[in-house]
């Protein structure tokens, strides 16, 4: 039985999509557990680039079965649409996508609600996808969300529907915009039930069934760690469990044997949306990470604020998803410069600081204690075997390895799928 998860240790946009893609070649299955389309998984094979938001990036594959489990939150529109999409570039659907009865559904007052509430928040605000996330996870524990088993009961859907609405349409009056009527959502709803039917099961009876038959099975995070709703820079974090803890409250099952939790990290650091980012670039060092690492959000196109590496963050997140192997992506985008610094501990009011801090504001006032390491000055992105790398660069994997006390096993040098190396 092969049993792997991969999570995000920064704050989303690792490279978690090529990394799955990669690893869904020894999968029989693999699963998304939490978040909805606010991710943006990008696979590069060749020409062709693909960016998933909802579908697990194991459907590349012909023979993968993907699963979106309960604890993701859908919104059917950008489900169809996405299936469409990659039909039309060829991609097989069939028997091969499935999504949990338990799932909840996220409604079209749920994106305009995540909107009030970004502008009430002015210059606060949290810099969400605006895609109704955070308002959907909000109804699912007022427990008052709508999940897609209830698309299959139309007396209860439209019951669920108006209730809803009638509170959701005070605030959007209060906010001097248009009430939604019900019988438009209804309606559209009702729709998407008979689309969707074909890709609704109970996930986790088939997963279960899959273990017994001792079926390897990849699960895919989404975000990352420091947007934890738990453990991440809150308030300016997602609102889900974007760490491994999300993954048995998102699947229905305990797992108690994982071959490996691999951990991917970015070879220096990115953050869409506000919050505090002790190691950011601003001015010309950011803007060129940014432009060399194409780092431009897959979801939103907004342009990701760039930095150096943070060991401070990378430790958390490795110690609290029990990571056993990092695969750390985007080394060729550091292969430019003469010196390149990690973040190795913060100061906040004259202290050193090892631990990550529970407070944004503190982590806000956080100055960083750095190393500076020697680049490689050499282009790395047709390096074959990472025998073949720079010796600085391998001094560079060296020395994250033994700080974060776990190996780095994939090395990634591109965002094609042949741009990996295993060490
Ligand atoms: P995810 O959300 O964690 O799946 O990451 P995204 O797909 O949002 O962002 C990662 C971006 O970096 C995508 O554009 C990838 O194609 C690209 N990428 C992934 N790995 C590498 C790499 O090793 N080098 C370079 N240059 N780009 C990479
Ligand atoms: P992947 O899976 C990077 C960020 C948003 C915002 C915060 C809350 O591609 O790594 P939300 O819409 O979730 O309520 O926004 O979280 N965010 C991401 N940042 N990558 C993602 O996903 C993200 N998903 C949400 O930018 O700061
Ligand atoms: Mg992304």
């Amino acid at each position: 039985m092969s049993i792997k998860c991969v999570v995000g240790l920064q704050w989303g946009d690792e490279g978690k999509g090529k990394i799955v893609d990669t690893l869904s070649k020894q999968a029989d299955f693999v699963v998304r557990f939490q978040g909805g389309h606010n991710a943006g998984h990008t696979v590069v094979i060749g020409e062709n680039k693909f960016v998933l938001h909802l579908i697990p990036s194991g459907i590349l594959h012909p023979g993968v079965i993907c699963v979106i489990g309960n604890g993701v939150v859908i919104d059917p529109k950008q489900f169809l649409a996405e299936l469409e999409q990659l039909r039309r570039k060829g991609i097989r659907i069939k028997n091969n996508i499935f999504i949990s009865d338990r799932a909840h559904l996220i409604l079209p007052y749920h994106k305009v609600m995540d909107n009030i509430s970004e502008n009430k928040l002015g210059q606060n605000k949290i810099g969400t996808t605006g895609l109704g996330i955070g308002p959907c996870y909000t109804d699912k524990y007022a427990r008052t969300g709508v999940r897609i088993i209830d698309l299959f009961d139309p007396a209860y859907l439209k019951e669920r529907i108006k209730a809803n609405l009638s509170h959701k349409n005070v605030m959007i009056s209060l906010a001097g915009l248009k009430p939604l009527a019900w019988q438009d959502i209804y309606k559209e709803y009702l729709g998407y039930a008979r689309n969707l039917k074909p890709y609704v099961v109970d996930a986790r009876v088939m997963l279960m069934d899959a273990l017994r038959k001792n079926k390897r099975i990849l699960f895919e995070g989404a975000q990352g760690t420091l947007l934890d709703v738990d453990f991440g820079t809150y308030p300016f974090v997602t609102s889900s469990n974007a760490d491994i803890s999300g993954l048995s409250a998102g699947i229905g099952i305990t797992l108690k044997k994982f071959n490996s939790i691999i951990g991917i990290l970015k070879a220096y650091t990115t953050r869409v949306g506000s919050g505090p980012f002790p190691t950011e670039l601003s001015g010309f060092a950011g803007e060129d990470l940014r432009q060399r690492g194409g780092e431009f959000g897959a979801t939103t196109g907004r342009p990701r604020r760039c930095g150096w590496l943070d060991l401070v963050s990378a430790r958390y997140a490795t110690e609290i998803n029990s990571v056993d192997s990092i695969a750390m992506t985007k080394l060729d985008v550091l292969s430019h410069l003469k010196t390149i610094k990690i973040g190795m501990a913060y100061k906040y009011k004259g202290r050193t600081i090892r631990n990550f801090p529970s407070g944004a504001r503190v982590l806000e006032d956080c100055g960083i204690v750095y190393k500076e390491m020697t680049g490689w000055q050499k282009d790395i992105s047709a390096v074959k075997s990472s025998r073949d790398l720079p010796a600085a660069a391998k001094r560079y994997l060296d020395f994250i390895e033994h700080s974060l006390d776990t190996h780095i096993k994939i090395v990634s040098v591109g965002p094609d799928r042949k741009q990996t190396l295993f060490r």
